[in-house]
């Protein structure tokens, strides 16, 4: 097959909808996490150039794609209920198209039972033939519908959309794929083998993000930390962390995710020299209990996990560091459960992202035998949310008096007339500005930490401006 048939960059905006057809919006719907985002956002630019044009409102869409997520059951009984509402709205207007695409589609054995649920959808596609939306979207207009599942990524084309003009944040993807393969996790089973971008193309990208206007970046990868693996000559995350920090006018870098057993000294220095490099590592630990950790294949102890915490704390004073936590994993009993409780303790988050286990069809942990029954994973989900809660307020009421940097995003979604934006650590702070410095960084005095955010006063206005001014230079 001839790849650049497919790669949309190619298709130089082509309409493929006739003169006569008055509506062309397309909604997309995202669910997931920042790498199921970046490809909503890359099949919304395939469309855009082919005439359609991104919208909010389902009532008037021509097409509506539902880009899904699969890590748990919470999540695809979400989307379930969304792929029923879209069947009214079928009704409503026989004319719209339905897309459902990414990781719930991709999931071994799961195309047919989807189907059959939801016979409304004209097109169904999985995660590793995104970039051939544009043929199945032509196929679609034509009459008919339309399925196509890859069981492997057969081309590795990376599809950047362009940038909207005048965003400030970008994602980046700088590989795909794991090859971890924790017990719990569906995302190897659908994202399929660890493939590492090009340095140059990701380099590239984000020059270009910069160009129209994108001053923060995030290096988006399943396990960053193993960027590069297969490259000859060497050439790792820290390395590709050290150029992406000399590009001028870019202000910060953050990536997720890490992987503990791969977190190496090196990067943890890098992070500690870097200019534009944010101080803060999201470390999943997922449990504090050994006998845990080595049934869900995390090839780590907690003492190492809290010897590379030790690490960051040395070599990167105040680095802020966010997790992710799974209670209720097979066999995890009171014992295990109170050692997580004690690690989010030793370990100081500023913030955990905490769930229940899901069980996941195809994975290891799904055949294990001693599943928890729900109401103790509530319970303990429950418990470790109220004890996260009070470490993260302890944190935020340490940087009370602190002044901090943060970079404008815009007005604030609980009060318009005040602006927000983010610290290196990516705490939210709300403060008063004028609407000009949106966009640029500026340091603010907190004087009050809330129960999710930090509340504070702009200082240094001149300066604040002068800083950005120098970061290109
Ligand atoms: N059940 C619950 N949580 C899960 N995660 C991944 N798979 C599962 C599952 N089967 C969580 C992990 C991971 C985060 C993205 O989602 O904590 O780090
Ligand atoms: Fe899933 Fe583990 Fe890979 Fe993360 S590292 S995506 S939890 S298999």
């Amino acid at each position: 097959m001839d790849n650049s048939e497919l790669d949309p960059r190619t298709l130089n905006n082509e309409t493929s909808l006739g003169d006569s057809r008055l509506n062309n919006k397309v909604v997309t719907l995202v669910y997931g996490c920042q790498m199921s985002e970046r490809d909503a956002d890359t099949l919304t630019e395939i469309t855009r150039r082919l005439g359609y044009e991104p919208s909010d409102d389902l009532e008037t869409a021509a097409l509506v794609i539902v880009n899904t997520c699969c890590v748990r059951e919470s999540a695809e009984n979400k989307i379930l209920g969304k792929i029923g509402e879209l069947k009214k709205l079928k009704e409503r207007n026989s004319k719209v198209k339905i897309a459902i695409t990414g990781c719930m589609v991709q999931q071994p054995g799961a195309l047919e039972r989807l189907q059959k649920r939801a016979p409304h959808v004209d097109i169904w596609a999985g995660t590793h033939n995104l970039h051939e939306f544009s043929s199945l979207i032509k196929k679609v207009e034509r009459g008919g519908k339309v399925a196509e599942v890859w069981h492997e990524p057969k081309a590795t084309l990376e599809i950047a959309p362009l940038p909207e003009k005048g965003k400030r944040h970008a994602s980046v993807n700088i590989m795909y794929g794991c090859d971890n393969f924790c017990s719990y996790c569906i995302v190897p089973h659908v994202r399929g083998r660890e493939r590492s971008r090009k340095p140059e193309e990701i380099l590239q990208e984000i020059k270009s993000l910069v160009e129209s206007g994108c001053r923060e970046v995030t290096l988006l990868g399943q396990n960053v930390n193993s960027y590069g693996k297969e490259f000859s000559p060497t050439y790792d995350f820290a390395d590709l962390l050290q150029e992406v920090d000399q590009i001028p006018w870019l202000l910060r870098i953050r990536f997720i995710t890490s992987h503990p057993k791969d977190l190496s000294d090196k990067l943890i220095k890098t992070v500690a020299e870097g200019k534009k490099l944010c101080e803060h590592f999201h470390l999943p630990i997922q449990s504090g209990s050994n006998f845990i950790l080595e049934r869900m294949n995390r090839k780590y102890t907690r003492e190492y996990y809290l010897s590379r915490v030790q690490k960051i704390h040395e070599l990167v004073p105040n680095a802020s560091l966010t997790t992710d936590i799974i209670v209720g994993f097979p066999g995890e009993s009171e014992e295990d459960f109170e050692q997580t409780l004690a690690m989010m303790k030793q370990a100081h988050y500023s913030q955990a992202f905490t769930f229940m286990y899901s069980k996941r069809s195809g994975t290891l942990a799904a055949k294990m035998e001693d599943q928890i029954p729900l109401d103790v994973k509530k319970r303990r989900l429950q418990k470790l949310m109220s004890v996260q809660n009070q470490e993260s307020l302890e944190w935020r009421q340490l940087m009370i008096g602190k002044l901090v940097e943060v970079l404008v995003e815009g007005p604030s979604k609980t009060n318009p007339q005040r602006l927000t934006g983010r610290t290196r650590g990516n705490e939210l702070v709300v403060f008063n500005g004028p609407q000009e410095i949106i966009g640029s960084l500026v340091n603010v005095r907190i004087n009050e930490a809330g129960s999710w955010t930090l509340m504070g006063e702009v200082e240094d206005f001149k300066k604040s401006w002068t800083f950005e001014f120098n970061a290109g230079i």
